[in-house]
């Protein structure tokens, strides 16, 4: 069994092939560059570069796979949550695409394709934990099975990613063009520097709840950025940096060592664009490890968006039968706990 899977909930535009076994054919991803002059995602220049490159990409996944259209057997595409134009474009492709060949279409959540970012690579079975750690979004959910997702805690204000990226540009270490992942950069200038340099806040380290909150680090940072003089600013950067992260991943590392505690569930499975963080991986793997876990975690590339995720998460849902209709609508504000599938 092959499914093609497509991917354009942001400013990536990705298709994959994946194959019965979750094995990747075919993994294409091209990341927009339309946005580095604006500091951030502009919705409407992210649909128009979904429009113009959804195809060739599609194209290029199928070919790279060696197969066409016809030897597919199944379409799945991301239909939330995300930008709502960015996602129209990847859902009306796969319609056209279902429809012309005949295709059955699946309509997938993208954090429910996070998760299965780690089954491409690993063989995990339920019951597992996920720390989910993107752009968009920081939870820690309980797998019970594959379909099934119980939301345990999530960020109350802004996601882990989210905060490395406005670091990034309040450090002012984003290139002027270029597309570059504020958290990768954030984490390169960190591992130059001393994580103990600066006290910064970790918020919620006390607090019962499997809940996060990173707006009131990133403003200590800020506030602690405005104390310095542009010299000083550039002598302390990689300190910054450093402190910065090591306060994100104690938070992350902190609530998920609590929700192993809580639930007794000792698979831990990292996924979203933060879990290609370096210093989070080896923290988190050392914790878990320390009380006779296991954590997984996929290749970066499998991490960051992609649309292999997709093609697994629906070759699992197509498997069992289940069908979205042509008349899917796209869907920005998807949730995935309660249960849905
Ligand atoms: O999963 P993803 O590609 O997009 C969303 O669904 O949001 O995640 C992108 C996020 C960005 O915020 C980016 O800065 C962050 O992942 N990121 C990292 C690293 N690489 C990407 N954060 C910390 N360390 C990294 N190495
Ligand atoms: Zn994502």
């Amino acid at each position: 069994m092959l499914v093609l899977g497509i991917e354009t909930s942001c400013d990536e535009t990705a298709a994959a092939v994946v194959d019965e076994t979750y094995a990747l054919r075919a993994n294409v991803i091209s990341s927009q560059q339309e946005h580095a002059l604006f500091g951030g995602v502009v919705p409407e220049l992210a649909s128009r570069a979904h429009l113009r490159a959804v195809v060739p990409v599609v194209r290029e996944a199928l070919g790279r796979a060696g197969v066409g259209l016809a030897e597919v057997d199944g379409i799945a595409v991301t239909r939330g949550p995300g930008l709502v134009g960015s996602l129209i474009v990847g859902l009306s492709l796969a319609k056209a695409l279902a429809l012309g060949a005949g295709k059955p279409l699946i309509g997938v959540h993208h954090l429910e394709g996070h998760i299965f970012s780690n089954l491409i690579e690993h063989p995990i079975a339920p019951p597992f934990l996920t720390l989910l750690v993107s752009g968009g979004h920081t939870e820690l959910l309980r797998v019970t099975e594959l379909g099934r997702y119980e939301l345990l805690g999530r960020t109350r204000d802004d996601a882990a990613g989210e905060a490395f990226d406005k670091v990034a540009k309040l450090l002012g270490l984003l290139p002027a063009s270029g597309s570059v992942m504020g958290g990768r950069i954030v984490a390169e200038w960190a591992a130059k520097g001393n994580p103990q340099a600066i006290a910064f806040p970790r918020a919620l380290e006390r607090d019962e709840s499997l809940d996060f909150s990173f707006s009131g680090l990133k403003t200590a940072v800020l506030n602690h950025v405005r104390r310095l003089s542009g010299d000083q600013l550039q002598e302390q950067l990689s300190n910054i940096a450093a402190s910065f992260q090591a306060a994100v991943v104690d938070a992350l590392v902190g609530k998920t060592l609590r929700a192993v505690e809580y639930t007794g569930i000792r698979t831990v499975a990292l996924a979203g664009g933060v879990a290609a963080n370096l210093c989070l991986r080896a923290c988190l793997d050392k914790a878990v490890r320390a009380r006779g876990g296991q954590l997984f975690y996929p290749s970066p590339v499998l991490c960051t968006d992609n649309a292999a995720m997709i093609a697994a998460a629906g070759l699992f849902h197509l498997s069992r039968g289940r069908r979205s209709g042509l008349d899917l609508d796209a869907a920005p504000r998807l949730s995935l706990s309660p249960p849905h599938g």
